[in-house]
């Protein structure tokens, strides 16, 4: 079965555990571990970014030897905290001279898993767009949010080849109080996406998120807080 959960935010060798936090986050660390074992070997889980504070891919070893002990595939996909991303080349290089087996990453590709086939990308944050003139920082925005279309689309065609229903994750919200995400929606949309799953959001924030049906596809928040750190079935 396939499985979703994002923004672990583990620390085992960064120093900055998010027990700090208080309320959900206390004793957060037990609460994954709780929630990952009922996972099996039979079973896929989409990790959908922010999975480790880890600056380098030897700082964030600790959280990946962690993760390696729940015997379920991971699809690591990426988000905007997840420092110790490298080129694919060099993380599963990384995976392989640790014995971290049960790591895929998803990036420009798909998998599939009992029918579901997972697509995804980092996404990007689109608020400060709005009602903005044109400076740098939306110039770089709106090159970000192209590489990433490019990068969802190059998912999705991958999904395609393989059959089964292409559901997406992304790390970022694409809905969020009262605006959307129009260049990555529209993707969703033309590949007839139908169910769409985010995080990044955490606390407060979470309020804010967008969730249920909106124009046919079914939006959900699956930041670890937001989902009492349970992995949720896609
Ligand atoms: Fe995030």
């Amino acid at each position: 079965m396939l499985y979703a959960i994002g923004d672990l935010h583990l620390s085992l060798s960064s120093g900055k555990p998010m027990d700090v936090f208080g309320g959900a986050w206390e004793g957060y660390l037990d609460k994954i571990e709780k929630g990952l074992s009922a996972l099996t070997e039979e079973d896929s889980l989409v990790l959908a970014g922010d999975t480790s504070w880890g600056m380098s891919l030897a700082d964030a070893l600790a959280d990946f030897e962690f993760l390696e002990r729940f015997p379920c595939k991971k699809l690591l996909l990426k988000g905007n905290h997840d420092y110790f991303w490298e080129t694919a080349g060099k993380m599963e290089r990384f995976f392989s001279a640790h014995n971290l087996n049960t790591f895929r990453i998803l990036h420009n590709n798909a998998f599939i898993q009992d029918g579901v086939t997972v697509c995804g990308t980092r996404g990007w944050f689109y608020e400060e767009e709005r009602g903005k003139a044109a400076t740098p920082d939306t110039a770089h925005s709106a090159k970000m949010i192209n590489r990433e279309v490019l990068r969802l689309r190059v998912s999705l065609e991958a999904g395609a080849k393989l059959g089964g229903e292409p559901v997406v994750f992304l790390h970022y919200p694409p809905l969020y109080e009262g605006y959307r995400c129009d260049p990555l929606v529209s993707v969703l949309q033309e590949f007839k996406v139908r169910r769409c799953y985010f995080g990044h959001l955490h606390g407060p924030a979470r309020a804010r998120a967008i969730e249920g049906g909106y124009q046919g596809i079914d939006y959900r928040l699956i930041s670890a807080d937001h989902i009492g750190f349970m992995p949720v079935r896609v």
